[in-house]
């Protein structure tokens, strides 16, 4: 007797609660969608404009007017158009989108048996989509496997050993999902950077962390605050941004001709607004003013120079600088400091240094042409919190900002050559 009337009254939960979740009683088929409990996103299949590729299933706004999708399952395998497919929750707690034929499209990797009834796939207002345990246990997120955008929340991080390593690889085209050459994530040999790839060679670096916890704020026209946060977990750090109550709707997205976009939703023009765009500038490309030459970003075109002590190779930047004097080492180098600087890439990552520990590692060793320092301990909880960072040879991809951004780097010059030059910073969180 007592089970009917909760049985019932469930049933009503589920049905006012509707359609944000998938059990494995409960499938999702082409025409209908999975909309989160706040109506923010929707999930469900698509073919984007114009694509001959066939169906997708992914996750939208659903309540912009402009189709505009976050997240795609099955980006390298379609739904071809004759063979409409399910998306269904299995018994072991996986997604699985399949053509009418039955043919395994797309599929997460849990294989989860033990204890799952209940479990069920559930699209968040965050955007995020998560298979859900009965106990609230989230054992897969879309947010640790996207596609080309990051929402506010999702964490992107920056080393490779912390099992939330992703990166964000743009779509081919503006009608076609497919993975592309572009890709953009944390440089997984230091943690401390993230790149953009163009495949195997790098398009754009931003520079080494420097300890700043809000490296960038960004205020729209209405007010609506996003700030970009670096958070340092057990010295695993990684990146994510957060957007003040009643903001539009926000996000980051790596542009299928390779430029990572920060939009924002206009309501009033019912467009998306671009507020920040990376590279910014043609000398903002990797390596783009070459060895020992930087990108100086303090004039109105930004354009290369070549580092103080050094003169043009040849007409133009594609071989760099090269120094006017050779060093002597043995006594014969000082060290000049460059202020507002965008670090070189290509460093060595020394754990444990003092300042004057640090320079001591540089100036002792004749084939260090320069190094950073920065202290971490911004109120986190690193295990070691001082950055060394030393560069044994070229000089790549510096760059120059205006003053109050960047950081200062020691470059070593033959003791003759130094003349300070003063050096300038830059307006832009990824500075
Ligand atoms: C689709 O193709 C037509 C004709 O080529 C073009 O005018 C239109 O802008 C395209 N739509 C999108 C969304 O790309
Ligand atoms: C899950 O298991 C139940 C009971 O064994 C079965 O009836 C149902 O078809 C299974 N569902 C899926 C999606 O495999
Ligand atoms: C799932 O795990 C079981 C053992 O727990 C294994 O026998 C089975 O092959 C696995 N299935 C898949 C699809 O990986
Ligand atoms: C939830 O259940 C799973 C599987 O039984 C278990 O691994 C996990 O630790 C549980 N989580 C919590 C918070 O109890
Ligand atoms: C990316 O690499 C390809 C192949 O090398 C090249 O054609 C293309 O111009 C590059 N893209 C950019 C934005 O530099
Ligand atoms: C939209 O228009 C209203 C009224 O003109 C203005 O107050 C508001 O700031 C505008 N919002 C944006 C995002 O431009
Ligand atoms: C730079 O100069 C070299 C050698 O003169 C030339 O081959 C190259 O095309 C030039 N590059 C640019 C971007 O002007
Ligand atoms: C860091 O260096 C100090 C001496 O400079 C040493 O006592 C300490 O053990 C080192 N810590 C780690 C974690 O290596």
């Amino acid at each position: 007797m007592a089970t009917l009337p909760v049985f019932v009254l469930l049933s009503l939960i589920c049905v006012c609660k509707s359609d944000d979740r998938l059990t494995p009683a409960k499938p999702l088929s082409a025409g209908n969608k999975l909309v989160s409990s706040g109506g923010v996103f929707a999930l469900g299949f698509f073919s984007p404009t114009n694509s001959t590729t066939g169906a997708y299933v992914g996750i939208w706004y659903n309540n912009i007017p402009e189709r505009t999708y976050v997240w795609v399952a099955n980006r390298d395998n379609p739904i071809t158009n004759a063979s409409p497919g399910k998306l269904v929750l299995t018994n072991n707690s996986d997604l699985v989108l399949s053509d009418s034929r039955g043919l395994a499209l797309w599929t997460t990797k849990n294989n989860f048996t033990s204890g799952t009834t209940g479990t069920s796939a559930v699209l968040l207002n965050s955007g995020n989509l998560v298979i859900r345990l009965p106990n609230g246990t989230d054992i897969w997120q879309s947010f640790q496997h996207p596609t080309d955008t990051v929402l506010p929340s999702m964490p992107l991080s920056l080393s490779a050993n912390d099992g939330l390593y992703t990166r964000l690889i743009a779509w081919r085209g503006p009608d076609d999902p497919a993975t592309s050459d572009y890709s953009m994530g944390g440089d997984s040999s230091s943690g401390l950077q993230i790149v953009i790839w163009n495949g195997t060679r790098p398009y754009w670096r931003r520079a080494a962390w420097d300890g700043a916890l809000v490296p960038a704020w960004y205020q729209g026209t209405t007010g609506a605050i996003m700030t970009l946060t670096i958070v340092d977990r057990g010295g695993e750090l990684y990146i994510t941004f957060t957007v003040s109550d009643g903001s539009p709707s926000m996000r980051l997205m790596l542009h299928y001709r390779g430029m990572f976009k920060f939009l924002a939703w206009n309501s009033n023009s019912s467009s998306w607004e671009v507020f920040t765009e990376l590279p910014s500038s043609s000398c903002d490309r990797y390596a783009y003013c070459g060895p020992f030459g930087y990108c100086d970003a303090t004039e109105t075109v930004p354009k290369c120079n070549c580092l103080s002590g050094f003169e043009p190779y040849g007409v133009n930047f594609s071989r760099g600088c090269r120094r006017k004097e050779d060093l002597k080492c043995g006594g014969g180098d000082n060290f000049l400091t460059l202020r507002a600087m965008k670090t070189p890439d290509k460093f060595v990552y020394v754990r444990n240094r003092s300042f004057d520990q640090c320079t001591a590692e540089c100036s002792r060793n004749c084939v260090c042409t320069a190094y950073a320092y920065a202290n971490l301990q911004n109120g986190i909880t690193s295990v070691d919190q001082s950055r060394c960072l030393i560069w044994l040879g070229e000089l790549v991809d510096t760059g120059k900002y205006p003053d109050g951004n960047g950081e200062n780097l020691y470059l070593r010059l033959a003791s003759s050559t130094g003349i300070y030059h003063p050096l300038c910073a830059y307006p832009f969180w990824l500075g």
